[in-house]
This record gives structure tokens, C-alpha cells and sequence, in this order.
């Protein structure tokens, strides 16, 4: 509980401030969970499937999930990534968060290695803890683009695989064609160097909130043994439906033992099946994703005035995330923003260190409201 995550940590102590001073007097940047409501659509085909009464429909089902969802998710990502995949290749999951533990859990021997670039989503330190793996973290270039080398200089023979995760949390930062292409061959050349398939692990639960019209690369075009893990959570803004799925790349080794296991670790760590009812929604939601347009708003909104202050950051492509230098160490840096009731997360909680970390999933009134806050510190400390 010591090294519990520091977003869990700043919101328990916003709630604490809100009580004191009142909702509306507090800034609260310190969760990404989305203030963006689901679709229309959504609730249409919601509302249709809620008064069909189906025999069975409510019952077990075959722990991968239901066949029909699976078929249209695997149609849609053949489409999007432009390779045959097939409704076998999806696993149904409670969430990412569920996808990443079925993955881990069925890769992962005690002391397998997992070799992650930071700044990064902490729970993964979690998630491999669970099953007796290790975390070997990496640093990412200036610009939070994955370092090739490092994560070389990072390969051994106890790697099991390579996570990565874009959209990035906290950076915003999208890793494009180019570095994925040489991410895939040195995956290669070191799997065939070591004699044993090292796995790329691609968590991409923001692959819809993109901006500029920058785009997401394949990773199941791009290598071989490769597994795409995504959910519900953002793309249609229903995290609490709990609702993602894994998705083997079809030419991955070894392909039965990599599904069976998978489909076995989703029962045994307890999922059993991901929730039923949202599968059958979401099986004629395929390709449908909040109005983007929203939060690139807010972005810009944040990005212009904080620039304009002399704050420096990388400009997000995708996710809800800033990620700024802290003029001062970033946990101290945090100390003072919620002295002027702005709550945010500092680097360190991210493996990110001299950074702080702003989710700008809020409504605008927490952006207008917040900016005099860090105009006052900007003059503190840019002046
Ligand atoms: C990078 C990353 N991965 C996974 C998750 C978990 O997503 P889900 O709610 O779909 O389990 C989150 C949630 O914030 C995240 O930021």
C-alpha cells in the first residue's frame, strides 16, 4: 500500500478539499475518467437489447465471450489494421485492466522479465507483480518516443516480453510507424538471437482519442507475436461497464497454448466472461467513438494558455493527458497547485520525474477556473 498509485492518492486528498471548500472552488485534474458522456447510439441500442427477453441470455457463457460480439470485433479489426484476423483471435475481458492480467497471467513464469519505457501507467507494476514477474524499466527519448536502444540494451534471456502502450498515459505521446517497424525488428532478431519468442504487448485503450489527424500504427501488421489489448473504457467512455478484449495476432507462437491459456486464466482469475449485456451492445457499436472534437477542444484550450505562461510540455496526439515540466521537484511542484486547490499528479508517480501530470477530462469550468492558479505559480517561478 506504500507504493499504492499516487493518482488514487491525489484524488482522496481532493476529496478532502472539496469538503472543505466546495466542489467548484477545487480543480481536479487527478483522474482519467471520462467526463465526456457515451454516444447516442449507445443508448439507443442499450435501451432495444434491455426489453428483448432471450432465454439464456443472462446465463455463463463460453469464457472467451459471446461468439456473435467476437465475429463483429474481428471483422472491424481486420479492416482497421489491415490483416485477417478471426473471431478465435478475441477474447472478451473485463476491461484492459482484466486483458492485461489474463495476458500476464498466461505468459508469465515466476522471474520472466517485462520491459516497460517510462514515463508509464503505474498499475503495470501491479498487474506483473500478481504473477511473479519483474518489471525492467526503460527510458524513453527527450520527447517520450520510444529509446530502440535502450529497450535493447534492456533485452535478456529472462524477457518475456515488451509493453508498451499508445496513446500514451500519462505523455500523450502516439509511437509511430517508423519506431514500431524497429521495435519489431529487434523483437525479432532477439527472439530468433535467444531462441524463445519474446512477445510485444501493446495496451492501447486511448487508439480513438487521437488528434491532427495523427494515427495509431498496427502492431498485429508490424510483428508477429504480438497481442493488442483495448477496451470500452474511452473510446465510448463507459469504464464502470468494464468491458475490453485481447486480440492475438493469428501468426503469434505458440497460437493454441496462447489462446487456450488465455481463455483458462480469464475463468480461473476469476472474470469467468467479461459482463454479458454490454458485449451485446457493443457487438453494433464497432468503429463508434466519442465526439474526439471535445477533448482536442480542451487540449488546445490548456496547451494555449499554459504556453502563453511559460510552462513546456510535448503536445499530447492522443489520450487526455499533459504532461509539463515542473519548474521545481514534481511532487513539491504539486504541493503548491494544490495550495491554489488544483489537483494533479506529480512525474514520479509515473516513473516521470520532474514532470506533473494534468488529465483533462474535466469540464471547461475546472480549465477556466484553474488557470489563474498556475498563471500565480507561473510568475513564482518562470519570472
Ligand atoms: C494506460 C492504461 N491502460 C489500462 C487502463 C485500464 O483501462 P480499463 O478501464 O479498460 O481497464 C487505463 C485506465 O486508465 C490506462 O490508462
Amino acid at each position: 500500500m506504500e507504493n499504492a498509485s499516487w493518482i488514487r492518492r491525489m484524488f482522496e486528498e481532493g476529496a478532502a478539499l472539496k469538503k472543505e471548500f466546495g466542489e467548484k472552488n477545487v480543480f481536479d485534474f487527478s483522474l482519467g475518467n471520462p467526463n465526456v458522456e457515451p454516444p447516442d447510439k449507445f443508448f439507443e441500442v442499450f435501451s432495444a437489447l434491455a426489453s428483448q427477453k432471450i432465454p439464456g441470455k443472462h446465463g455463463y457463457m463460453s469464457n472467451a465471450g459471446y461468439a456473435e460480439t467476437r465475429e463483429a470485433i474481428a471483422e472491424y479489426l481486420s479492416e482497421e489494421h489491415g490483416k485477417e484476423i478471426f473471431s478465435q483471435h478475441i477474447i472478451m475481458t473485463c476491461g484492459a485492466g482484466g486483458g492485461l492480467n489474463v495476458v500476464l497471467k498466461t505468459l508469465l513464469d515466476p522471474g520472466d522479465e517485462v520491459v516497460i519505457s517510462k514515463p508509464y501507467f503505474v498499475e503495470y507494476n501491479f498487474y506483473i507483480d500478481n504473477y511473479n514477474g519483474v518489471t525492467r524499466l526503460v527510458k524513453t527519448k527527450e520527447d517520450f518516443s520510444l529509446d530502440l536502444q535502450e529497450i535493447e540494451s534492456a533485452l535478456s534471456p529472462k524477457t518475456k516480453a515488451v509493453l508498451i502502450n499508445s496513446p500514451n498515459n500519462p505523455t500523450g505521446k502516439i509511437y509511430d510507424k517508423k519506431t514500431i517497424a524497429g521495435l519489431a525488428q529487434l523483437l525479432d532478431g532477439k527472439s530468433r538471437e535467444l531462441g524463445r519468442e519474446i512477445y510485444l504487448i501493446s495496451d492501447e485503450p486511448y487508439s480513438k482519442i487521437i488528434y491532427d489527424g495523427v494515427t495509431v500504427p498496427s502492431i498485429l501488421a508490424a510483428y508477429k507475436n504480438s497481442i493488442l489489448i483495448t477496451s470500452y473504457s474511452k473510446d465510448l467512455s463507459i469504464p464502470g461497464e468494464r468491458l475490453g478484449f485481447i486480440a492475438i495476432n493469428p501468426d503469434a507462437t505458440p497460437l493454441d497454448q496462447l489462446l487456450n491459456g488465455m481463455i483458462f486464466c480469464n475463468r480461473t482469475l476469476g472474470f469467468v466472461n467479461a459482463p454479458a449485456f454490454i458485449q451485446r451492445v457493443v457487438q453494433h457499436l464497432q468503429g463508434l467513438s466519442v465526439d474526439v472534437a471535445i477533448y482536442q477542444r480542451k487540449r488546445d484550450l490548456l496547451c494555449r494558455a499554459l504556453k502563453e505562461m511559460g510552462y513546456s510540455f510535448i503536445t499530447p496526439e492522443g489520450a487526455f493527458y499533459l504532461f509539463p515540466k515542473a519548474p521545481i521537484n514534481d511532487i513539491e511542484f504539486v504541493r503548491e497547485l494544490q495550495k491554489e486547490k488544483i489537483l494533479a499528479v506529480p512525474g514520479s508517480g509515473f516513473g516521470g520525474p520532474g514532470f506533473f501530470r494534468i488529465a483533462y477530462c474535466v469540464e471547461d469550468w475546472v480549465i477556466d477556473g484553474a488557470l489563474p492558479g498556475f498563471k500565480r505559480l507561473a510568475d513564482k517561478y518562470f519570472r
